[in-house]
């Protein structure tokens, strides 16, 4: 409620100035909160994991499957074809890649999200429907996001993981993109040339503040995820230990040939049971 006041107020008192201005001063303060979420506080302290970074991708997939979509379905809208440039920026054909190597050929039915990333790619679907004016908004904070912090957090991602060099980082990679900045400055340049009304640009300030929101939630979303894993391998390692315990405590009142015998056996199941796993 309080962002979209000082939204609006913001765009009221700068009607103006150029789009790119706008949505940067606005989103200040939400890419502030983006950078400080514990996912992302992960990748720039150099410590982020495997399996924190293999969730994000999963969850970058059906974000920039969602995006692309209506992107494609609306390149020639007034508003997207300006900013679309699916050969310079496009990102679904490297997540898929990333993912390939990281879960191997079956990743699709390996790909686990957060409700909050379901919740985003639901937003994007339904504004490519109904405002595809609002995609330059989502399309400025993901694709310009990447070409600037993103570009360092992937490689301290490849040094934190102890990748080799791009492998499983396609993400991070726009071979298109020759320089960055220069590129973001073209970028800027057309999303100041779209022409919007007073509405449609209030609309598009307020999206962008929603979609630093739903990364931010999808993020938390994450870390939740992994805590919850965490938490349960903890428990079940501790639970194994409890039940490997109990079993020696009665394979003690045995003779010791039957107790080798039942020993066996009971190490079987448990490494069977390791690979049902
Ligand atoms: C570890 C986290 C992050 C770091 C260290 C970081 C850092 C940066 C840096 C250094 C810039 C360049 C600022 C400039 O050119 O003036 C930037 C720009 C940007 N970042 Fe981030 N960022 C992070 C996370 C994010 C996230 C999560 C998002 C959105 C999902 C995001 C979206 C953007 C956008 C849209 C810009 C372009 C701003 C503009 O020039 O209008 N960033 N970021």
């Amino acid at each position: 409620m309080e962002t979209e006041k000082r939204t609006q107020k913001s765009a009221e008192q700068t009607v103006t100035r150029d789009l790119s201005e706008q949505i940067k001063e606005v989103t200040k303060e939400s890419h502030v909160r983006a950078e400080n979420t514990e996912l992302m506080l992960s990748f720039q302290r150099g410590q982020v994991t495997l399996p924190q970074y293999k969730l994000l991708l999963c969850s970058l997939y059906e974000i920039y499957r969602a995006l692309e979509e209506e992107m494609d379905r609306n390149s020639n809208h007034p508003a997207v074809a300006p900013i679309y440039f699916p050969a310079e920026l496009a990102r679904i054909k490297s997540i898929e890649k990333d993912l390939e190597y990281f879960y191997g050929p079956d990743w699709r039915e390996k790909i686990v999200v957060p409700v909050a990333t379901q919740r985003y790619s639901h937003r994007l679907r339904q504004i490519g429907k109904e405002n595809p004016e609002f995609l330059v908004a989502h399309a400025y904070t993901r694709y310009l996001g990447d070409l600037s912090g993103g570009q360092v957090l992937g490689r301290i991602a490849q040094k934190s993981m102890g990748l080799k060099s791009g492998e499983g980082l396609s993400f991070f990679a726009f071979p298109g993109v020759s320089s960055p900045n220069l590129f973001k400055q073209l970028y800027r340049s057309r999303m100041n040339s779209v022409e919007l009304t007073a509405e449609e640009r209030n609309g598009v300030l307020e999206e962008a503040v929603r979609a630093f929101e739903f990364n931010i939630q999808v993020f938390d979303g994450l870390q939740k995820m992994l805590s919850v894993a965490g938490n349960q391998q903890r428990q079940s390692s501790t639970d194994s230990k409890a039940v490997h315990g109990k079993t020696l405590q009665i394979l003690g009142t045995f003779s010791p040939m039957l107790r080798m015998v039942l020993g066996l056996f009971v190490a079987l199941a448990a490494v069977v049971g390791l690979y049902a796993l």
